[in-house]
């Protein structure tokens, strides 16, 4: 039974250093990104059906993001989800209506460490309490050691899915790789529905649902009868140059579905993985899970003509391919170009394989001072309704009292239903095993930190002599095998299917909070 990949394990990791790296930008001088955003329900056919969407600044997906290693962000979210604009493109008339259906939100900068600044981790109830509708927020934080491809997205419900995400992209004026290409190209991909999310989400919360995912509930290609429709929305379309060499920056932004991305004729080279540089790696086919994030260089090297850039869903999900075309200059138009797809392909989604893809730098990693195993299995609670469980306990948010603030506050937060996990000691170096019961692959994500991936293989027990620790890649979001087990290892953790780590509690206690932060509970908004 798969699963909806909204509920991706989280590992939540505050930590209490402020930037301990030292930046080595040549000659940088880091400055401060004012971005201004409108979170709005706006009316528009991305994909030629009419849909209401929930946006950032109108736009779906949302504004992209570009900023310095170093920089500090200063991101103004202005929540106006109460109010809906129709944008009629016909005669540009923009209305605006008030309703009294706003939604709170909270906005997560996915892959960012937020090194001394746990509070602006945008997870409601473990790192804050909600924004409400018509108030303004503003998260502050530097990228200081970071650099590469991520993302920003609400992480309240299902807005996500509902559209309000976009790139988030630093660059790195020492980047390594930066003579290997002559442009830059951001690659979303984002498995579209056309049924708002939150009604998915119900749905799929049933037992009527048997905790089936959402292609069995939803995801029709055929608009239902009384929809409107646009003519002509057509492809996406890359427009290449032949003979140049262009970085693409491939951000998977689903809910549920995994891909493996491909340009027809065209060989892919893996030069970054989640934000950390890796070495060349030659592929056809890039397996990339919901959150992952990769770069590969792609040289314009066949006859100038159109090819499909495709994003093939796994086999046992009965979907047609998503595409995309890539037009050479001096090619003629052409809306459906031949397909003509690797003739290799992978069938059952598992992670670009971590021993050949390795980090540009060799790092000599710590030995472990402590060992973890998670069980994690998916059935229905006590009411029927399938959920995620991790050692039998499945995460329940304190929608009162943040974790965070409870660690201010010094209030316990031992309930089980927590799934919290304490670390007070510095410097622990953690291994975490996690055995998946379930015949779905799982993806998840460490917030604050990016963890080793010493192995991943099938069964339900972790096979310690194939364990890599000489120079295993590092990164911040993995794929647990379906009936397979994955083995991580991170140091100083905290976290939350999700599991709560908490580091250093004493520590976290010496810091001090923003005021506006703390504000944001006192409005009592759930
Ligand atoms: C952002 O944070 C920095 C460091 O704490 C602080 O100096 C600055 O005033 C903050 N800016 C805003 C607009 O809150
Ligand atoms: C994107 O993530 C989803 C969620 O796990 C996954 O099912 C899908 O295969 C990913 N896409 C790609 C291209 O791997
Ligand atoms: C989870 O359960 C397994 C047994 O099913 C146990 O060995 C393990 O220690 C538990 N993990 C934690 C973190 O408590
Ligand atoms: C089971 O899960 C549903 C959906 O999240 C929830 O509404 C219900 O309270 C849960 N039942 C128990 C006993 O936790
Ligand atoms: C949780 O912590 C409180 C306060 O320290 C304590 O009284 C209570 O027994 C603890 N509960 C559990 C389940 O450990």
């Amino acid at each position: 039974m798969a699963f909806y990949g909204i509920f991706f394990f989280y590992i939540i990791f505050w930590t209490a250093v402020v930037s301990p790296t030292p930046i080595l930008n040549r000659g940088y001088i880091p400055k401060t990104n004012n971005i201004d955003f409108t979170i709005e329900k706006v009316t528009l056919a991305p994909d030629g059906f009419t849909r209401q969407l929930s946006t950032v600044n109108g736009q779906f997906p949302g504004p992209t993001i570009e900023v310095n290693k170093g920089d500090r962000i200063l991101m103004k979210i202005r929540n106006k989800l109460g109010e809906s604009t129709e944008v009629n493109k016909g005669d540009c008339i923009l209305m605006k209506i008030r309703n009294k259906l706003g939604e709170s939100t909270a906005m997560h900068a996915h892959g960012m460490l937020q090194r001394g600044t746990p509070w602006f981790d945008g997870v409601p109830w473990m790192a804050q309490c909600v924004i409400p509708d018509d108030y303004e927020f503003t998260y502050n934080f530097t990228v200081a050691d970071q650099v590469g491809t991520h993302w920003y997205h609400a992480h309240e419900t299902m807005q996500y899915v509902d559209g309000v995400f976009g790139a988030l992209i630093i660059h790195d004026p020492d980047d390594p790789f930066k003579s290997e290409y002559d442009e830059e190209i951001i690659v979303m991909l984002n498995d579209y529905h056309h049924t708002n999310a939150q009604i998915l989400l119900k749905q799929f919360l049933t037992p009527e649902s048997h905790g089936v995912e959402v292609r069995k509930i939803d995801i029709s290609t055929k608009a239902p009868p009384g929809s409107k429709c646009v003519d002509n929305a057509g492809l996406a379309k890359f427009e290449f140059v032949k003979d140049k060499k262009y970085r693409l920056r491939i951000i998977n932004t689903s809910a549920f579905s995994a891909f493996f991305f491909s340009i027809d004729k065209h060989e892919m080279e893996v030069i970054e993985a989640d934000g950390l540089y890796t070495k060349r790696n030659k592929i056809h086919r890039l397996p990339i899970n919901v959150a992952q994030r990769y770069s590969v260089i792609v040289t314009a090297n066949q006859p100038v003509d159109n090819y499909i850039m495709r994003s093939e869903f796994q086999k046992t999900i009965n979907l047609p391919n998503i595409k995309a075309i890539v037009h050479y200059e001096g090619a003629p138009d052409d809306p459906e170009p031949k397909d003509n797809p690797w003739s290799d392909s992978l069938t059952e989604y598992v992670d670009l394989d971590h021993k050949t893809l390795q980090p540009l730098e060799e790092e000599k990693i710590p030995e472990s001072t402590k060992k973890f195993e998670f069980k994690i299995d998916f059935h229905k609670n006590s009411t029927g309704v399938v959920k995620a469980f991790l050692n039998d306990s499945s995460y329940i948010p304190d929608i009162n009292f943040p974790t965070l603030d409870k660690i201010f506050k010094k209030k316990s937060f031992n309930e089980t239903s927590a799934n919290a996990y304490i670390f007070d000691k510095d410097g622990e170096v953690v291994d975490m095993y996690f055995i998946n019961s379930d015949d779905g692959e799982h993806p998840f994500h460490i917030h604050g930190y990016q963890f080793w991936v010493l192995g991943t293989g099938n069964g339900d027990k972790v096979d310690e002599n194939e364990l890599n620790t000489h120079n295993p890649i590092k990164r911040d979001t993995a794929t647990i095998p379906a009936l397979g087990w994955i083995a991580i290892r991170f140091w100083h953790l905290e976290s939350g299917l999700l599991i709560q780590l908490v580091t250093l509690p004493e520590e976290v206690l010496k810091m001090q909070p923003p005021e506006e932060w703390t504000k944001l509970c006192e409005l009592g908004e759930r």
